[in-house]
């Protein structure tokens, strides 16, 4: 084979390729898959904090005071299609970051998103204290 047909042949593989990821992706995208677009580029799943709170902390914080699935995944889905300082339970972090803007994020992505974070375990970090201490 010459150097150009394999050339060819590596760029069609590729192309194959990342037709069929694009395909799921934008098929069927899971739930961290649309947290790791729609979200993490503020909350990051690795502290420090930049421009706003861990998403440990989103969590951990919102599954004390909506403890269920149901009532977790709807205060989410509220929370990000409408933040509002007055409803927000992070009061220190509306102080800190600022409030969380509008995003305008389709509902049903934000719904994908909720739910893996309810179902999720994300580690706090050494020495921020042990859970429920807040
Ligand atoms: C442009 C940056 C930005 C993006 C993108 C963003 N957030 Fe936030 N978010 C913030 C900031 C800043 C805060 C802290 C201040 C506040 O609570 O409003 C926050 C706070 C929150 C809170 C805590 C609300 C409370 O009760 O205090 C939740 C839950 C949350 N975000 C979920 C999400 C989810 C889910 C996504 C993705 C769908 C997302 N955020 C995307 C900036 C962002």
């Amino acid at each position: 084979m010459s150097q150009r047909n394999l050339l060819i042949g590596s760029l069609i593989s590729l192309t194959l390729m990342s037709t069929m990821s694009m395909g799921s992706a934008s098929t069927n995208p899971s739930g961290e898959q649309l947290y790791d677009t729609l979200c993490a580029a503020c909350h990051v799943k690795t502290p420090p904090a930049t421009i706003a709170p861990p998403v440990f902390a989103l969590v951990d914080h919102t599954r004390d005071m909506y403890p269920g699935k149901v009532e977790f995944v709807t205060r989410i889905v509220d929370w990000v299609a409408k933040p509002q300082a007055d409803q927000a339970i992070m009061t220190g972090a509306v102080d800190k970051f600022g409030l969380m803007p509008k995003l305008g994020y389709p509902e049903d992505q934000v719904r994908l998103v909720a739910e893996y974070l309810y179902k999720s375990d994300f580690k706090k970090p050494k020495g921020q204290g042990s859970k429920g201490d807040h």
